[in-house]
């Protein structure tokens, strides 16, 4: 019988996470509650992939339980969890951006979590107020630009990037990414929605619009544009690859409210069947697991006590102004900041 789309991709998915993980970790085997009958297993969807084998074979060599996990797309994990109800096999849900774990929540997807090692781990505004999802690691979304055609006195703010002197020399993520709308919720939050229509129909004005953080950093390295907006961390991998990468970021907003800062995080089912394991799991990955979390994927840590991957240390650094915002006043605006965009013509 042939495999309907649908199934050929988990059948494929499969196939790529299996190859990648070791011993100490399987994933789930599709949908609708054929997971691990291991009552010793806790299972996992999860929209962030960077280097997650790796923590999670840590975790079952620190604790003896066992994960088992299923890469996806964030809206596509919360799509499933939805329709799964309380019949999910997934314990954990693991996603990027703030902007998708309020969603999530309002969607009644995640139990709140009652563990005080845990809200000690993870500053309050990098966690939900009901202890419903957790920050795990931080991002940071800055101004990146092409030292060569950039004098970086030049870049202080996102609202700058609105000034008609950066026409044709802008590069942008596209409106339907979430870092976009994340960063565009929280101007809201900040300014008010009158100017920040107005930066942001600027920024429309003035910017190629792409669709990938990584394609937007090749095209500041090729003079494409000279300024743009990424995350951190896609030019943190460009650096580990190729030391002399020729873009640099600046941290926006230092005289201001501080650079954008988002979050990766986690919280358990609401219809996990073994809520106890998704609890350890999550308080591991803020505590004992936070350096294997974070670095893999050149992020900085939520919990403070957590040393600093090395390579932000040396390009990046540790002492810069963050928006103290939290990531569910951000989270929450999504909705307005989608609106917005439409309205100012940012594709
Ligand atoms: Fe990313």
């Amino acid at each position: 019988m042939p495999s309907s789309p649908a199934t050929r991709r988990r059948t494929v998915t499969r196939g790529l996470a299996l190859a990648a993980v070791g011993v100490a970790a399987a994933v789930l085997l599709g949908a609708c509650g054929s997971g691990s009958g291991d009552p010793n297993t806790v299972r996992v969807y999860s929209g962030r992939q960077y280097d997650l084998e790796e923590a999670f074979a840590q975790f079952t060599e620190a604790t003896g339980i066992k994960v088992e996990f299923q890469f996806g797309n964030d809206a596509e994990l919360r799509e499933r969890l939805a329709a799964e109800g309380d019949d999910t096999p997934a314990d954990v849900f693991i996603s990027v951006d703030a902007g998708n774990l309020v969603k999530a929540a309002d969607q009644g997807l995640f139990q709140p979590i009652d563990d005080p090692v845990l809200i000690d781990a993870v500053p309050p505004a990098l966690r939900d107020p009901d202890n419903l999802w957790f920050g795990l690691s931080v991002r940071a979304r800055s101004i990146a630009y092409n030292p060569d055609a950039v004098d970086p006195a030049e870049l202080t703010t996102y609202a700058d990037l609105a000034d008609p002197r950066w026409e044709g020399r802008l590069c942008l993520r596209n409106s339907g990414n979430v870092y976009t709308q994340s960063l565009v919720a929280a101007l809201i939050a900040d300014v008010g929605r009158e100017e920040a229509l107005r930066i942001v129909e600027g920024w429309a004005d003035n910017a190629e619009i792409l669709d990938s953080d990584v394609m937007i950093l090749d095209a500041v390295a090729a003079g494409q544009c000279d300024v743009a907006i990424t995350n951190h961390y896609y030019l943190a991998r460009k650096y580990e690859e190729n030391p002399d990468f020729g873009v640099e970021m600046v941290w926006a907003d230092q005289q201001g409210k501080g650079v954008h800062v988002n979050i990766s995080g986690a919280g358990v089912t609401a219809g996990a069947d073994r809520p106890e394991l998704g609890r350890q799991l999550i308080q591991w990955l803020a505590t004992d697991g936070q350096a294997a979390f974070t670095a893999g994927n050149h992020e900085y840590p939520v919990n403070p006590s957590v040393e600093v991957d090395p390579l932000l240390v040396d390009r990046f650094g540790v002492d810069f102004l963050r928006n103290p915002m939290s990531a569910e006043t951000f989270g929450a605006l999504n909705a307005d900041a989608v609106a917005l965009m439409a309205e100012a013509g940012y594709r």
